[in-house]
């Protein structure tokens, strides 16, 4: 099942004609900075990305989908869910030329409805680089707390979450 538009963006399944707008996208460092261990990712990693999320999405109904603009149909990055514990967790990616548009916090906000309404999880998190504050502005605009810290590839790391406010645990969290 794949969101539902919203205002200015659409969502939809990978195919492999993505390859080369998502290539574009993944091997941008400035983009990259906080993903990973930094370094822009190769035509085969992108590749081997956008396999992995096809095949999630045929075997669990839900993957971190391709945008596209509804001006045009070019993909110009991600917003979706990888599985994780008691639930899934959510990421985003978008084009340098699309940001500072509110595109991602609407695309996220889009997401995160359907991973609790349609998709019924529990709990979502979201992980962080602890300097990649344009991120963390859009984990606290969706409500979404921070609990925990750590260390992955040598970065500090902050994890969000948040509770389906449709269940009690929801209900009941702050
Ligand atoms: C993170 C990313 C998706 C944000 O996309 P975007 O469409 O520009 O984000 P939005 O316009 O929806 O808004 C982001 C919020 O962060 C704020 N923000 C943006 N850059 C910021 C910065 N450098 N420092 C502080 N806040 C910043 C914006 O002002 C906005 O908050 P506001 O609505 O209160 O003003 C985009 O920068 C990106 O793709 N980055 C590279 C990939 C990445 O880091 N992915 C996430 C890994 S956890």
């Amino acid at each position: 099942m794949i969101p539902p538009p919203t205002e200015r963006l659409v969502f939809r399944d990978w195919n492999a004609a993505d390859l080369a707008a998502f290539q574009a996208i993944c091997s941008d460092p400035v983009v990259m900075e906080f993903v990973g261990t930094g370094e822009p990712w190769s035509l085969i990693q992108t590749e081997q990305f956008i396999t992995r999320a096809h095949e999630m999405s045929e075997s669990l109904g839900y993957c971190q989908w391709p945008l596209t603009h509804k001006a045009d149909s070019v993909v110009i990055g991600f917003c979706g869910f990888i599985p994780a514990t008691n639930g899934a967790e959510i990421g985003w990616r978008l084009a340098r030329a699309y940001w500072g548009q509110g595109l991602a916090t609407e695309a996220a906000r889009a997401v995160l409805k359907h991973g609790f309404e349609t998709l019924a999880f529990q709990h979502i998190t979201a992980t962080v680089q602890s300097s990649n504050r344009a991120s963390i502005r859009i984990m606290e605009k969706l409500n979404m707390n921070a609990e925990s810290s750590f260390r992955r590839n040598g970065r500090d790391v902050l994890q969000f979450s948040i509770h389906n406010p449709q269940t009690p645990l929801g209900r009941n969290s702050k």
